[in-house]
């Protein structure tokens, strides 16, 4: 089969196309034909930290039809059509087949593509949860969304919008119509104004791109208001790993997500999608053979939505 394997040669992404074995399933594995994968900042952020999959080949968020399955598979058969985060299975989205136990993946709806439901699984289940899990979001409440442009940030506006809040979006000015078409209340363009000035507060913060002060976000929660750290430059990561609790005291907590691909809640964002509740923005498709370049494309943190590579 067609895969793009890990290669520390490789230049400027260490991504080669090749041609290698099609894995052959195990007793508890089904053997996915991939038609689509989207790409994630933990693809590119796992290969800067040297985090190579045992296979060689990153993308996890997937979507395709299964091909065959083990003997002690029960819930598929030949021809279901599948979606699932493969990041804790080992990767391996960037290629033709990929054999993963049955529990990596849900049925996917008819009515939804491969390549919509592709990008839902890592980003849209970082979005809920990080509202829903760790924001504790409710009706009415001020959320502002720092990094609204992105994979995450573009189904976190979505999302905070289907919990009935009031969403202030922070994003460049390339961006700003997009976070409005999404449901935005108001978007911040981070390249005039800085959110941290506005002397406004919110009940919820999520910090998804950038790197700003931790002060900055204590500042602008309103009392009994909650940041959750979803992500941004490795600085601000690091930042909130490690102060996040120092700053937590009184009424406003500071806290971070990780989140975890779960059966129940990807069906439950299938289903939003499917009914029109939260769609993806798919800013750029490429080929497997174009992987590289797509990862590169990405790589650089200033995408609009999602990537996704279509195989054929
Ligand atoms: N905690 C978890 O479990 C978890 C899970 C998934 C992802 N993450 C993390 O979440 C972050 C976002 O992931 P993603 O998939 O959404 O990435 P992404 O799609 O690559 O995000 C790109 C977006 O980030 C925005 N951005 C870049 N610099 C910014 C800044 N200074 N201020 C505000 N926005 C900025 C860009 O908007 P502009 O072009 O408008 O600047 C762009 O739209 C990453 O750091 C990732 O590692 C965490």
């Amino acid at each position: 089969m067609k895969a793009v394997l890990y290669n520390k040669k490789a230049t400027p992404v260490k991504l080669s196309y090749a041609e290698i074995e099609k894995p052959v399933v195990k007793d508890s594995e089904v053997l996915i034909k991939i038609k689509a994968v989207s790409l994630n900042a933990a693809d590119y952020r796992s290969m800067k930290m040297g985090l190579i999959p045992k296979n060689k080949i990153f993308g996890a968020d997937i979507a395709g039809c299964v091909e065959s399955v083990g003997t002690n598979v029960t819930r598929f058969k030949p021809g279901d059509e599948v979606m699932g985060d493969l990041a804790g299975f080992g990767f391996g989205g960037l290629a033709e087949y990929v054999a993963v136990p049955e529990k990596a993946v849900i049925i996917k709806p008819a009515s939804i593509s491969f390549e919509e439901a592709s990008t839902l699984p890592m980003a849209a289940t970082t979005a809920l949860q990080a509202l829903r899990n760790k924001g504790r979001i409710k009706k009415g409440q001020k959320v502002l969304i720092v990094g609204c442009a992105g994979g995450v940030g573009s189904f976190a506006i979505q999302l905070a919008k289907y919990f009935e809040s009031e969403v202030t979006g922070v994003c460049s000015s390339k961006n700003v119509q997009q976070s409005y078409s999404l449901g935005a209340d108001l978007v911040i363009d981070y390249s005039k104004e800085n959110f941290a000035k506005s002397g406004k507060h919110y009940h919820l913060i999520l910090g998804i791109n950038g790197n700003y002060p931790l002060l900055s976000y204590r500042k602008c929660l309103a009392p009994g208001g909650i940041y959750v750290m979803v992500g941004g430059s490795l600085s601000q990561i690091a930042k909130s790993l490690l102060f996040g609790r120092v700053f937590s005291f009184g009424s406003k907590k500071m806290r971070s997500v990780a989140a975890k691909s779960t059966k129940e809640d990807l069906e439950l964002l299938a289903n939003l999608l499917e009914n029109g509740k939260i769609k993806p923005i798919i800013e750029r498709r490429y080929t497997l053979d174009q992987a590289a370049e797509a990862m590169n494309y990405l790589s650089q943190g200033h995408s609009s939505g999602k990537v996704v590579i279509n195989i054929s």
